[in-house]
């Protein structure tokens, strides 16, 4: 698979569903607003006043950070009332970028926080993070969150699970090693994008030092219940094996000593390139879905509104490993048939399942 197919192959869902399924997203970039306020703190009067930039990284629909980044004029207009703010928001060339301007000019279900003042300037960019987004010297802030555990390549099939979580022997020392390679590139450009003294602030899906990472914190692991329901289709005859193994997701989450290693090492490129490691801490943002199941206790209800959490961001994948041969009709029937399976599965039996978030809280400078 090319890179071009593989960017093509990821997509949240369109339409500002992304946003509305995904309140736990909105949880997380909510609990690193402080960190984003302190950054924008620490910049130099200067560095505000002839403009201040900032910029969200695989951003989807932007729903989910449109009150931290009310926050972030607030706290720019503090430091200097009349500073032209410009945010530039980035994903890829495929992401529904008409329900991102539906949302940031207040066209959907959100408020917008263009009213709030003038001199705010959004902008919008198809470019992927694997580039550099914005001219070299221009950024003050940089964020991300929960995008950049999408690999620039799948590096091959998982043969036995979906994820590499699940992945072993060479499969898994393939994921990790593009995953460092990921990781570094990413970090190289924004070197060359931020300002001296500028701040990116990224909040990765991680796996902590207890072994927890998304949907797997105790009780049902998400990923492997993932991975039980498509190798159930390869047994009942409905998908080929060679359909289960390319429903491979080209992600990889890092330990927090891997996401450290590049700022820490005086020989890495990235280090040499003037980034320096402010803070980093592994946090877990319970799932709404069964946080909300535990007081309505509504077994139904929750299997209704849990499923599409999880739809938003891996339909596009699971879809993608089903044969093109196949008639569009019975692709979109096989993936109906997945999360309906999923659906009736916490639906029968409720407890223990959820998507717990478990990310990386880092905070990185670029030295002056
Ligand atoms: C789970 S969504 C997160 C959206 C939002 N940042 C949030 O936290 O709610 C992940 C986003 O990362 C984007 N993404 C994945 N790979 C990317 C890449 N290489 N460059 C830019 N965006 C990418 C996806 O298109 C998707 O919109």
């Amino acid at each position: 698979m090319t890179n071009k197919e593989h960017s093509e192959g990821i997509t949240m869902s369109g339409g500002g569903i992304y946003s509305l399924a995904t309140v736990g997203a909105k949880h997380v970039i909510d609990a690193a607003t402080p960190m984003v306020v302190d950054a924008i703190d620490s910049l130099s009067q200067e560095s505000i006043t002839t403009g201040f930039t900032f910029s969200d990284m695989g951003t989807a629909d932007a729903g989910t950070s449109l009150s931290m980044i009310g926050n972030v004029i607030d706290a720019v207009s503090a430091r200097v009332p009349e500073a032209p703010i410009s945010i530039v928001y980035s994903d890829q060339p495929r992401n529904d970028f008409n329900a991102l301007i539906a949302n940031v000019y207040g066209l959907g279900p959100f408020d917008t926080y263009l009213d709030r003042r003038d001199n705010i300037f959004p902008l919008v960019s198809g470019t992927t993070f694997y580039k550099q987004i914005i001219p070299s010297g221009t950024l003050d802030i940089g964020f991300s969150a929960t995008a950049m555990h999408w690999l620039s390549a799948k590096v091959c099939n998982i043969s036995n699970h979906v994820q590499a979580v699940g992945a072993e022997g060479e499969e898994l020392d393939a994921f990790r090693a593009q995953a460092h390679r990921d990781w570094r590139q990413i970090l190289l450009h924004r070197a060359r994008e931020l300002k001296p003294g500028g701040k990116l602030v990224l909040i990765n899906f991680a796996k902590d030092d207890q072994g927890r990472y998304l949907g797997n914190t105790g009780g049902v692991n998400m990923f492997d219940q993932f991975n039980l329901i498509w190798q159930g289709f390869v047994e009942q005859g409905r998908i080929t094996r060679a359909e289960y193994e390319n429903m491979t997701l080209p992600q990889y989450y890092n330990t927090v000593e891997e996401f450290s290693a590049p700022l820490q090492d005086q020989d890495d490129p990235v280090y040499q390139a003037g980034l320096r490691l402010e803070h980093i801490d592994s946090r877990i943002v319970k799932c709404p879905f069964a946080e909300s199941f535990a007081q309505h206790g509504d077994a139904a209800r929750f299997a209704e509104e849990y499923i599409p959490t999880i739809r938003s961001w891996n339909e596009s994948i699971f879809f993608n490993g089903l044969s093109a041969d196949r008639p569009l009709d019975e692709r979109r029937q096989l993936i109906e048939d997945y999360y309906g399976t999923y659906r009736d599965i916490v639906r029968d039996s409720p407890n223990g399942h959820g998507m717990d978030y478990v990310h990386a809280y880092t905070v990185i400078s670029k030295t002056s």
